[in-house]
């Protein structure tokens, strides 16, 4: 058996610098046409020039007669300003900008420390139609790291959506049921991405009888029944809803050890997984909107007009990858897959 789709976006991308971007970036070239790049490098993506550098470097990376689009992001600080957001718009290659609360995940210490002192910038991304991406989870230490997400919808969101209407926002990477339910119930233009394994898995899978780092992701899996919201979420045919990988490499050694680092590899095989995921819940005929119609719509980008394969033909996804001078371990290492993506 095989499906064709249009082919999909990633409205939500890790790919690094240097030589780990370029260990990775044909694995979501395969698959995707374009996506969404995440500007949290070291330093952060923070001006429209950065971006265009960025840019640059991530085409420059890719294999000879490879397209994929990188479709760029500012990284929020607290220094933000409408200048920056004015030229933003004008550059045409950044699509939206990135709100990290400082500390919450993996490069975000140059986040922002007080959203309330940025509503000047945001009402500028509202009249500019920038949208707003959202790292939505606190940062209290006194907050569970469980409920993170839910206490950011209550403290923040509910009140930027109120302020701003007409502001596009992105609900990154939702785990949770409550933010399911935010995003269906918000008056304005949200929308969130999901991930392939927030789909997949919940806690257990990262803790039940071990810990397995691999799959420890920030915001962290959740409980079972947070991950059937997703699943009906994600295969309801919603277009608020849409396909966002979150891939997040990281070298080996970096996750296996006492301190390890948050982030999920799935650009090697995410649109086979969500295609399974997809198969399990009775809803094949609901993946080409969520993976290739409702991010572009969102964007206000015109669908894609290629197509791509998948056929159902198991195949194991390998141990690693190698990652500049390291290995990078995928979500699905050494799982047997059900569909494959024809060439
Ligand atoms: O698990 C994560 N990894 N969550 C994020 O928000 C960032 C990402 C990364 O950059 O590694
Ligand atoms: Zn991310």
């Amino acid at each position: 058996m095989k499906i064709t789709i249009t082919r999909p976006d990633d409205w939500h991308l890790h790919l690094r610098d240097d030589d780990a971007m370029a260990a990775v970036v044909a694995h979501s070239a395969e698959r995707f046409a374009r996506a969404i790049v995440m500007p949290n490098l070291k330093p952060p993506v923070t001006t429209t020039e950065m971006a265009i550098a960025y840019r640059q470097r991530i085409l420059s990376s890719l294999p000879a007669d490879t397209r994929f689009e990188p479709l760029m992001t500012l990284y929020m600080t607290d220094l933000l300003d409408s200048e920056e957001i004015i030229s933003a718009k004008q550059s045409g290659i950044v699509k939206g900008v990135k709100l990290y609360p400082a500390g919450a995940t993996t490069n975000s210490d140059a986040g922002v420390t007080d959203i309330q002192k940025l509503y000047p910038v945001l009402e500028t991304m509202q009249r500019e139609t920038l949208p707003l991406l959202i790292h939505a989870e606190v940062t209290d230490s006194d907050v569970d790291v469980f409920d993170r997400e839910r206490v950011f919808i209550d403290r923040h969101l509910v009140a930027l959506s109120r302020s701003f209407p007409e502001l596009p926002m992105v609900f990154e990477h939702v785990t949770t049921k409550e933010a399911v339910d935010f995003v269906r119930e918000s008056q304005g233009r949200t929308a969130a991405t999901i991930t392939v394994q927030h789909l997949m898995y919940n806690r257990n899978a990262m803790l039940a009888g071990a810990i397995r780092p691999h799959f420890f992701c920030l915001p962290i899996l959740k409980r079972n029944s947070h991950q059937q919201a997703l699943i009906e979420a994600a295969t309801s045919g919603d277009p608020r809803f849409f396909l966002g990988t979150d891939s997040a490499p990281h070298p080996q050694h970096t996750k296996e050890c006492a301190s390890g680092c948050a982030g999920c590899y799935t650009a090697d095989s995410a649109i086979e997984l969500y295609a399974e995921i997809f198969e399990q819940a009775g809803s094949l005929d609901k993946l080409e909107g969520f993976s290739s119609f409702f991010g572009a719509d969102f964007y206000g980008l015109p669908r894609n007009k290629s197509s791509i394969t998948l056929e159902k033909q198991p195949w194991v996804v390998p141990q690693s990858y190698p990652f500049g001078k390291d290995q990078v371990i995928p979500l699905a290492a050494g799982k047997q897959l059900q569909w494959r993506l024809v060439d």
